[in-house]
């Protein structure tokens, strides 16, 4: 049990400078990954030493693997190849992240030995039948608690491709399909009726592995190799898209976040923050090991609250928790729909920002797959992040436009995705005392 850690964060700060935000997260976890079941020496750069991706890290050591210490985001990866994991000894602990046992499910399922996934409270409540299912149909054998993790693999090096259209827009299970198709005999296609996070199809070519796309539908034959690769991982508009929603509604002379990955993918947030009136502008763009990135530079904006476009909510599903506050700050009605995975991620992001927001004096009302904010004047109070990192944040920003503290409870989980957020915090304007 992990010590019980609040944030207060204390009103009135105004955001402005320059900042770096750690490393994305979805592509560290990838780097460890694909850099495992190379041949060959990858040498990562600007890894997020979270405990999202130190837990995906240690798996792999435990599979045997060499992976040297990170230092200031820089490791050496000695490849095992396709066919070099080993057995672990025990089950592999993936503390609170999904994205670990989803993808690391698929990967397992096709090999020479059993193993098991597990993790903490809350991902052994999450939805793994949107992995089980298809892996499943591949010839995989997963038995789980009621569809949830612990995942007890039975490894089974012959399966078989399949042709799988996905039931929920999840990059998740588009990836742990992926990796299980490399191993298995025949072509192995997906399907995606919206489009979700493409990070494991980029890398997956830069190791050299054929990958074949025609328009939503991606396919790759089993059965090849992939060859070491050096990463360099963007910084994480995951963790930039709460001082972009902070400098928007608090900022001073502007807000400067450094070399952040823009993947078209992921910049949902980008597009419903100018649409809400935010004044966002992207430059000094590159790009950085096959991901896009940009120097995102906001400047403060009164925000109008909108109907945010359903086409954009998978390309934004990790910063809602952030956009809620945004839209407590804006005039007139935000209303969201079509978001119902949000109520399944680390904790029930609907529910738990709804509650929050109505204890700070918010109008927030939830419906099965969305909100509807009334844009107000926030006031201080208490609320509980229910473990959730991204939750966490957000009730930290939204300390910048309200009358008085917020004290936000179980925030330890924050070191998950962004273990010196309280620290970049401080430097751009922002005080959140940690008790
Ligand atoms: C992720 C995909 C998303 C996202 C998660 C990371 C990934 O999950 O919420 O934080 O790295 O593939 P889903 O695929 O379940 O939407």
């Amino acid at each position: 049990m992990s010590k019980e850690v609040t944030f207060t964060a204390k009103p009135g700060g105004k955001l402005h400078g320059r900042l770096r935000v750690p490393g994305d997260k979805s592509i560290s976890h990838r780097s460890i990954i694909f850099g495992s079941i190379a041949g060959g020496i990858t040498r990562v750069g600007g890894f997020l030493e979270g405990e999202d991706s130190l837990n995906t890290l240690n798996a792999f050591r435990a599979m045997g693997v060499e992976i040297s210490d990170p230092i200031a985001g820089h490791l050496t990866i000695t490849g095992a190849g396709k066919t070099g994991l080993q057995k672990p000894e025990g089950p592999l602990y993936l503390g609170n992240s999904g994205t670990s046992m989803r993808l690391l499910a698929g990967l397992l399922a096709a090999q020479p030995f059993d193993s098991v996934l597990e993790g903490d409270a809350s991902l052994n409540k999450r939805p793994m039948n949107r992995v089980i299912e298809p892996l499943t149909k591949m010839g995989a054998d997963i038995s789980s608690n009621n569809g949830c993790a612990p995942l007890h693999i039975k490894g089974n090096p012959e399966l078989r491709g399949i042709d799988y259209t996905l039931p929920v827009a999840s990059a998740q299970v588009k990836s742990c399909l992926l990796l299980a198709g490399i191993y298995a005999e025949g072509e192995t296609a997906i399907t995606e009726p919206v489009l979700t996070r493409d990070h494991t199809e980029r890398m997956l070519q830069s190791f050299g592995y054929p990958l074949e796309f025609n328009i939503n539908r991606i396919s790759l034959e089993g059965g090849g190799r992939l060859k070491a690769n050096n990463v360099e991982v963007p910084g994480d508009i995951s963790s930039a898209a709460f001082f972009m929603v902070g400098a928007s509604i608090s900022g001073e002379s502007g807000l400067v976040l450094e070399q952040v990955g823009v993947n078209p993918t992921r910049t949902g947030v980008i597009d419903i923050l100018r649409l809400m009136g935010a004044e966002i502008d992207l430059t000094n763009r590159g790009m950085v090991g096959g991901e896009p990135v940009a120097d995102i530079y906001i400047r403060p904006a009164k925000l109008q609250g909108i109907q945010i476009p359903e086409r954009l909510v998978p390309l934004a599903i990790d910063e809602f928790p952030v956009l809620f506050i945004a839209a407590a700050c804006a005039e007139g009605t935000t209303v969201l729909t079509g978001a119902a995975e949000l109520r399944v991620k680390e904790s029930d992001r609907i529910q738990a920002m709804a509650d929050g927001l109505q204890a700070l004096g918010i109008n927030a009302q939830t419906t099965d797959d969305g909100m509807v904010i009334e844009g107000g004047q926030l006031q201080g109070g208490e609320v509980d992040s229910h473990g959730d990192h991204r939750i966490a944040m957000a009730f930290s920003i939204a300390g910048l436009q309200a009358d008085d503290e917020i004290r936000i409870k179980d925030c330890a989980n924050v070191s998950t995705s962004f273990p010196t957020f309280v620290k970049l915090a401080a430097k751009a304007g922002l005080t959140v005392a940690v008790s």
